[in-house]
């Protein structure tokens, strides 16, 4: 297969094309517009391999789309570019619109007329999988529901709110159009090469540096983790065996307070990097309780028997060790943190951490 994947140099697209070029024969070319978020160096290890190329596009840029459409004549798409932090959604909502909507709009519209060209064999075959989250769902209360794929959309935040948009996009050009899209769900993901403005990666690297911890609220909020290679391979499960219009919830069945996250990560790092800062004892003395996210959702999980019990995906990594091996991924990686802490990091930093008083 010819695989065009939009989102590529991101933390999720980067582990689906690693897990294509490693795994497969496909071909994959990258559309990315390399926002603050999309980093190359987490190609690097694939980048000259000859069934890989690049283009620097924006997806809202409809005559670039066609363009590569024409030329790379892909059997498939796999949507991934997203704006994808909800604090910074909070603080500047454009984007969202932008890219979330109005890009998966325009990269809809492209496929739709390549796909209208296709000879009638090759335009059976031809997918769209729109890749999306379980934030759609809104929070959960009860702590015996899960997130099902039918549990109505009840999006918080611009972020959340944007990507239900584009689901319903999806949604309609199927129904519409007949475009054979396939939609996956999914729940909060982590591991290497992860932007360290998410919580995870954002606590190793404080911890790291000998900087507070924040966490915001009573910490109590729950996030279902899933590895991001577990769902780099659920991912192609579900391009290549999904029936038409089917959609399906990823995750790992792995419910945690993001307090037990946090001391979950400062105890490897007593173990993995005794030699701390300066004036630092424990790791866990750096946690600090911030002003709350507006309108934070409590908790996420998933309910993902649906694509278990019909595709055969389960995830193969316990949090125990996937964990593990993020947190030995950091301290192994700093040529590539460095990188990623560009200008732009520092700003957000400095911006969202200052006015939520740390
Ligand atoms: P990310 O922020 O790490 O990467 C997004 C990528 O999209 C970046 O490489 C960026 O340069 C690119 N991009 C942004 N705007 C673009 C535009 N206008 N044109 C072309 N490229 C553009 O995001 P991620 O965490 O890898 O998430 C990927 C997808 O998975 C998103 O759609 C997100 O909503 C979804 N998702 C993420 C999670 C998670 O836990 N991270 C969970 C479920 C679903
Ligand atoms: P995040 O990684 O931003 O993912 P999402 O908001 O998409 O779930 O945040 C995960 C959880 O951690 C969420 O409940 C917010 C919380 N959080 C903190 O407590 N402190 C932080 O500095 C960040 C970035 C997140």
């Amino acid at each position: 297969m010819k695989i065009l994947i939009t989102g590529g140099a991101g933390f999720i697209g980067s582990a689906v094309i690693r897990h294509i070029i490693e795994h497969t024969d496909d071909s994959v070319l990258n559309v990315d517009k390399l926002t603050y978020a999309g980093n190359l160096a987490s190609l690097a290890s694939i980048e000259h391999n000859p069934r890989y190329q690049f283009s620097q596009t924006d997806i809202c840029d409809r005559a670039a789309l066609d363009r590569l459409f024409s030329e790379f004549q892909p059997d498939a798409v796999m949507h991934l570019a997203a704006e994808s932090h909800v604090d910074r959604s909070i603080s500047g909502s454009a984007a969202f619109i932008e890219t979330n909507i109005i890009g998966t709009y325009q990269l809809l519209e492209a496929s739709r007329y390549y796909w209208n060209s296709l000879e009638s064999q090759q335009k059976q075959a031809f997918r769209f999988h729109h890749i999306s989250t379980d934030e759609v769902y809104g929070d959960l209360e009860d702590t015996d529901a899960l997130f099902t794929e039918s549990t109505p959309y009840a999006p918080s935040s611009p972020y959340s709110a944007s990507k239900a948009s584009s689901d319903h996009l999806v949604r309609a050009w199927y129904r519409t159009y007949g475009l054979p899209v396939v939609m996956s769900n999914c729940s909060n993901n982590y591991g290497p090469y992860h932007f360290p403005e998410k919580l995870i990666p954002l606590i190793i690297l404080k911890a790291l540096a000998g900087e507070k911890l924040p966490v915001y609220g009573n910490g109590q909020q729950i996030r279902d983790w899933l590895f991001v290679e577990d769902h780099a391979r659920a991912l192609y499960t579900v391009l290549t065996q999904a029936k038409v219009g089917e959609s399906y919830n990823i995750g790992g069945h792995n419910e945690q307070k993001n307090i037990d996250v946090v001391n979950a990560i400062c105890a490897l790092l007593e173990e993995l990097a005794p030699h701390k800062p300066a004036g630092v004892a424990h790791y866990a003395d750096l946690i600090s309780y911030v002003t709350d996210r507006p309108g934070h959702d409590l908790r996420y999980a998933i309910d993902a028997s649906k694509i278990q019990r019909d595709l055969g995906w389960v995830p193969v990594e316990s949090f125990e060790s996937g964990l593990r091996k993020t947190v030995q991924w950091y301290l192994n990686h700093q040529d590539w943190v460095k990188q990623v802490q560009s200008g732009e990091y520092q700003h957000w930093i400095k911006q969202h951490y200052q006015s939520a008083s740390v």
